[in-house]
């Protein structure tokens, strides 16, 4: 262990340019999020309406948290500290900075162990687009179609079946066994990434995303010119943006909107803290911050917005249209390229901008935990990227392992989206009331190419975290109850046989056309109330047939409510074990480092 910390004040890596840095933190931000995520919960959303909850949610939340991260990582630079833990017990010594400052490095680094898989999917189209594997794939099917429909149909149901196949999500442990293709990619993508991360800030991430931004976002540019000037194409941007205002009532457009924002932007926990770390103490935060979430916007919005689901109406027709982020990204799309002239060249260029994209987004989700690792203990940069990679390789392995119908990325995802708003609104309750809005808007404003005006710090201490418990209350409300039943192995298995012999019901009484009451009331009378445990001895013969099928099911239901259990419990000691480090480098290293600062008068904590 290196204990000299006055030698490592002074290694301090910095961005080497302005744009350099803007391309990072926008790097970061862009991802399959933007190209993915957004088109999905756009249209499925309210299309056009759906950008008034999105704005509101940008300007309230996005915006500001983002400038209260760059200006607390700034600080966080200025006492030598380039991790969450760090940053934050640099400006609040007292141990919640501890706790919170863990949150900035579980959540990016959990995100990392299913992001860097799709990332490999994207790597793995782009290869089979370049080879014109999908071509050979679409010819096959489509030889001696009737008609568009039927040819949509075979195409569509080819990329269907080729995702299933490469995200392995027919039962768990497939993709270990005979995924050896797939194993390949992820291990090239980890390698791809640690070693970018190990080239370190400015010769590693900085230099990546030079070059990667401006070529990802010339190739969704050709893209999108190549979209607009197809026949049609008019009918496809009103299906994406025809408003639907009626939805704007439902809350949950809302939660997307602003669950949309959080994952988008990357802001509120902890990457734009460890990346804006890395400026010079009177470097601008206010512009660079902006610039870095409008070309988010440009890219998400306008790039995007434009490109998938237009085409996807286009060539597909509506159904394949409405998909979900995966279903849209590694059905749709593919099937779209068998329609659209130079299918090939554009199928390979969009997994390519993918690829890159997804790449400048998860170096950012490995940076802070570097940082924590040799800032906190002052290990060198080859043992943090060693430690780094076993356990994000573990984590990778097991959500590879658990791929049944994409479980562990699922549950995942779900708790990372949670922990995102809380991490945001502990982040911005620190500024706007530990540090102190007013002050924390002057020292924003230092250095400013363009000054944030006053009224920022109301907003910021009362309107954006009121915003964001409001958003909490309102997702925990309608998400938690529902998710945390899917947990009990018990309820699910008894609910998932119950729905096996009532689909059994259902068709023995088909002919007999029931009314909806009176099948309900036969299935209660034979299979009792829903929670109930069926006894198969008091069923009917035929119904008794139903029987293995139904224990399947039970079965297979009780599985799946571990494997939450076992994610969430995976997430919370993982958690726990990251707040003991935090603590542990707090009282001793960091604690260390932040005193020799001090002796040069950064004087700033609150
Ligand atoms: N903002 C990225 C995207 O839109 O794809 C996703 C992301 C990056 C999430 C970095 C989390 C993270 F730490």
């Amino acid at each position: 262990m290196n204990k000299s910390p006055e030698l490592d004040l002074e290694r301090k890596e910095k961005w080497n340019s302005k744009i350099g840095v803007i391309f990072a933190v926008a790097g970061s931000a862009v991802g399959l999020g933007n190209f993915l995520r957004f088109p999905g919960q756009a249209v499925n959303n309210g299309g056009g309406a759906f950008m008034i909850p999105y704005i509101i949610s940008f300007l309230l939340v996005g915006i500001p948290i983002a400038w209260c991260e760059w200006t607390m990582g700034r600080l966080g630079g200025r006492y030598g500290q380039n991790s969450g833990p760090g940053i934050l017990y640099a400006l609040w010594r007292r141990w919640p900075s501890k706790a919170v400052g863990a949150m900035m490095l579980l959540i990016p680094v959990v995100i990392y162990m299913y992001y860097v898989l799709l990332e490999a999917w994207c790597l793995d189209y782009c290869i089979e687009f370049t080879k014109g594997g999908f071509a050979d794939l679409f010819a096959g099917v489509t030889a001696g179609v009737a008609d568009h429909d039927a040819e949509v149909q075979a195409v569509v149901g080819a990329t269907d079946e080729h995702w299933q196949t490469t995200f392995g999500m027919a039962d768990h442990g497939i993709l270990l066994q005979k995924g050896g293709r797939t194993i390949w990619l992820v291990l090239t993508c980890f390698l791809v990434n640690f070693v970018i991360i190990y080239q370190g800030v400015t010769r590693g991430i900085e230099l990546f995303c030079k070059w990667a931004m401006p070529l990802l976002i010339l190739c969704a540019i050709i893209i999108l010119v190549r979209v607009l000037t197809l026949p049609n194409i008019t009918s496809g941007l009103g299906f994406m943006w025809n408003p639907k205002w009626e939805l704007l009532k439902d809350p949950q457009v809302w939660l997307a909107a602003s669950g949309q924002i959080f994952f988008s932007l990357s802001v509120g926990f902890g990457l734009i803290l460890c990346y804006s770390s890395y400026l010079h103490s009177n470097d601008d935060v206010v512009l660079t911050s902006l610039s870095a979430s409008s070309t988010n916007e440009f890219c998400e919005v306008i790039l995007a917005g434009l490109i998938v689901v237009p085409t996807a109406f286009l060539f597909l027709g509506a159904e394949n249209a409405t998909k979900g982020t995966f279903g849209l990204g590694f059905v749709t799309i593919p099937a779209i390229m068998h329609f659209m002239p130079l299918g090939n060249f554009f199928g390979a260029m969009w997994f390519g901008l993918l690829f890159l994209a997804a790449v400048t987004s998860s170096l950012s989700m490995l940076q802070p935990a570097i940082a924590f690792l040799e800032d906190g203990f002052g290990l060198r940069r080859r043992t943090s990227v060693t430690i780094l990679g076993i356990v994000t390789a573990g984590g990778a392995t097991l959500t590879m392992f658990f791929s049944r119908g994409l479980l562990a990325l699922d549950h995942t995802d779900f708790w990372c989206n949670l922990m995102m708003i809380v991490a945001a609104t502990c982040q911005v309750l620190i500024f706007g009331w530990i540090i102190g809005a007013a002050r924390g808007v002057e020292e924003m404003n230092r250095g400013a190419d363009l000054r944030v005006p006053k009224f920022m710090a109301f907003v910021i201490r009362f309107v954006t975290p009121t915003f964001l418990l409001i958003i909490l209350v309102m997702w925990s409300y309608s998400k938690l109850p529902t998710y945390l039943d899917g947990m009990n192995p018990q309820t699910q298995g008894l609910t998932a046989r119950h729905a096996t012999y009532q689909e059994a019901v259902t068709a023995h009484y088909a002919e007999a056309e029931l009314t909806e009451e009176a099948m309900t009331a036969r299935i209660e009378e034979l299979l009792g109330a829903k929670g109930d445990e069926i006894d198969a001895g008091t069923l009917p013969p035929w119904l008794q047939e139903s029987h293995d099928a139904a224990e399947e099911a039970g079965r297979q239901a009780s599985s799946d409510a571990n494997i939450a259990r076992l994610v969430f419990l995976g997430i919370v000691l993982f958690y726990i074990l990251l707040i003991v480090l935090s603590d542990l480098a707090c009282r001793h290293r960091i604690k260390w480092m932040i005193q020799q600062a001090e002796r040069a008068g950064p004087g700033w904590e609150a």
